[in-house]
């Protein structure tokens, strides 16, 4: 048989056609890699121009989320972010329409200077602390997998694009009031006060990372300021316990509470597996527990390690729950923030209830068996460690 030229030329010209798509997707596919990765500046000699902290660059006025390319901030090096990070800087009294261009009169004073009030610094030297130890944890157990951030793991971070601020949201750990606070600096709301239970949740006022573009996600994370609040791993769990199980709830109730109590409780009344009411804490445990469990994990109980990705990424502020009022005010003026704008105290859902304690921890803790102790302790063992949380028993190991 012998082909025409014709036939050969539109033979190649399908062959080329084909090779050049494959390689033009390969080339845009290497292209979103090397977005993604939040590259670090390789060598000190990377000298930034502006010595402010990494968040309090440019203030950007206008619509955020927009011109996402044109925004970067000059580079840094590894060191000098390592210390600006840590360094107590005190912004001058903060007015969030002030222009770009005008940088604070001072450079930021350094970790070994005394200028710094001593609840500034010793905040400062927590952190610088808090940071160290979760990058040990981190690369001892090689927590993170892979390192790549995907919408995925940026999916409950919260993003306030003002005051650059990304928070993390840890349910159980302050979030209602640490997003009320990112409703009051986004213009969202004039008074944290005046900002109910649902319309924190439910109101749609706030954008998370995951919404963004690739570029976007990564450019929020290099540059932005980065906050995590954690809490004692058992005292979260017996604060979710108490506010999804132990009052009505129409979604937990059927949802958690139905297939949980069918499963976990011998001769369970129709009345109970109909409503899912009443769910005993030892039979939440056992859910918890189960490799088999009869419905997936929830956010208000998953392990911090797990839902906010912090070796991955790399979070600024490693603020506690335990001391959450100083810490985030702490935070509030680091960004930036309006002076009179203070970290609320709001106990939200059921206010009536008093709040868990570590004395109620152990009491709900007390109606199980040291095996299931033992084994809730390993389920949040990363949490314990990267946030230096001490063993919550005395009989664990
Ligand atoms: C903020 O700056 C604007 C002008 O840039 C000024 O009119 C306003 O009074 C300032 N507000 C505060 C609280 O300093
Ligand atoms: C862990 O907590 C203890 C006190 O509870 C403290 O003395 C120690 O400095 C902390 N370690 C780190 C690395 O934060
Ligand atoms: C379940 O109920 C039956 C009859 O009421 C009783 O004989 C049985 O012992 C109960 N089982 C458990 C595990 O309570
Ligand atoms: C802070 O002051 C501004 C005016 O300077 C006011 O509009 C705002 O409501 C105040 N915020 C709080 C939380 O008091």
């Amino acid at each position: 048989v012998v082909l025409g030229p014709g036939k050969i030329l539109s033979c190649s010209f399908w062959f080329l056609l084909l090779f050049g798509a494959g390689g033009l997707v390969l080339f845009i596919h290497l292209q979103d890699l090397a977005d993604m990765v939040p590259e670090e500046p390789s060598a000190d000699h990377a000298v930034s121009p502006m010595p402010f902290p990494a968040f309090a660059w440019d203030r950007v006025s206008g619509t955020p989320g927009s011109r996402e390319h044109e925004l970067g901030p000059p580079r840094v090096t590894k060191r000098r972010r390592k210390l600006l990070k840590t360094s107590p800087v005190l912004r001058p009294a903060s007015n969030s329409s002030a222009p770009p261009s005008s940088p604070p009169p001072s450079p930021p004073s350094l970790p070994g200077s005394n200028t710094a009030p001593p609840g500034r610094r010793r905040l400062s030297l927590a952190q610088e602390e808090r940071r160290h130890l979760m990058q040990n944890v981190c690369a001892r157990y090689r927590a993170d997998g892979s390192r790549t951030v995907t919408p995925h793991h940026v999916s409950r971070v919260y993003v306030e694009d003002r005051h650059r601020l990304l928070y993390c949201e840890v349910p159980k750990a302050g979030c209602s009031n640490w997003k009320r606070v990112l409703m009051v600096l986004s213009g969202a709301a004039p008074l944290a006060g005046a900002i109910d239970h649902d319309a924190v949740h439910y109101g749609n006022h706030l954008k998370r990372l995951d919404s963004f573009d690739r570029a976007g996600i990564a450019r929020r994370l290099r540059f932005y300021t980065k906050v995590l609040f954690v809490r004692e791993p058992m005292e979260r769990l017996v604060s979710a316990f108490r506010d999804k199980f132990e009052s009505p709830n129409s979604y937990y109730h059927p949802v958690f509470g139905k297939p949980i109590i069918s499963r976990y409780r011998a001769n369970a009344s129709k009345v109970a597996l109909k409503t899912g009411s009443g769910v005993t804490f030892p039979e939440f445990i056992r859910y918890l527990l189960d490799v088999h469990r009869p419905v997936g994990m929830d956010i208000h109980w998953e392990p911090v390690s797990q839902l906010c990705s912090p070796c991955l990424l790399d979070y600024d502020f490693i603020g506690k729950f335990e001391t959450i009022e100083e810490e985030a005010d702490f935070v509030l003026r680091q960004i930036g923030a309006p002076r009179n704008l203070t970290f609320p105290t709001f106990k939200d859902r059921n206010p009536k209830a008093a709040r868990t304690s570590a004395h109620m921890t152990e009491h709900y803790f007390s109606q199980l068996s040291t095996s299931d102790r033992q084994r809730a302790y390993d389920f949040y063992y990363m949490d314990y460690l990267m946030f230096n949380y001490s063993k919550p028993f005395q009989d664990l190991y």
